[in-house]
């Protein structure tokens, strides 16, 4: 099975930004770890990351024309994008799997980020766990398509 893990905006800059939130390791880093957990999982990953709304939203058709689960941290567009809440929303209701994740854990952080408007589409979400919630994440599925 393929699993598009998908990072929008400001995910780039992990290891330069905040290192104190979002810790020191960064996309590409966690690109080599991502491939290495879906391949212990039975899972064909690959990794991507994007500043532009437009693109994340092109990558969301694909994953549903690919049959392509999921793997989703919309960083800031979890709080405000409709266009990608409608866009995941095509994911799940194709019958793929869409698990929300964060590094932080945004219920604890500003209260901007205590709605995420792709939560009610997607099939879980985990946060809080830093490039664990990624792991996390990709077990789940493997769990869910092998019960
Ligand atoms: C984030 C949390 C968001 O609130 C923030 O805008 C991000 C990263 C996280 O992974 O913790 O860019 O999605």
């Amino acid at each position: 099975p393929r699993v598009l893990v998908l990072n929008g905006p400001n995910l780039g800059r992990l290891g330069v930004r905040e290192p104190e939130v979002y810790g020191h390791a960064t996309m590409a880093d966690l690109a080599v770890a991502a491939g290495k957990w879906g391949a212990e999982l039975g899972l064909d990953v690959a990794v991507r990351q994007t500043d532009d709304e437009s693109e994340l939203v092109g990558w969301l058709h694909e994953a549903v024309d690919a049959g392509a689960h999921v793997v989703l941290n919309p960083a800031a567009f979890t709080h405000y994008s409709y266009a990608l809440r409608d866009a995941a929303a095509q994911v799940t209701t194709a019958g793929l799997l869409l698990v929300e994740v964060h590094l932080s854990n945004p219920a604890s952080r500003e209260s901007f980020r205590h709605l995420s408007v792709v939560a009610g589409i997607a099939t879980g979400t985990i946060a809080g766990f830093g490039f664990d919630s990624y792991r996390l994440a990709l077990s789940a599925v493997a769990a869910r398509l092998n019960p």
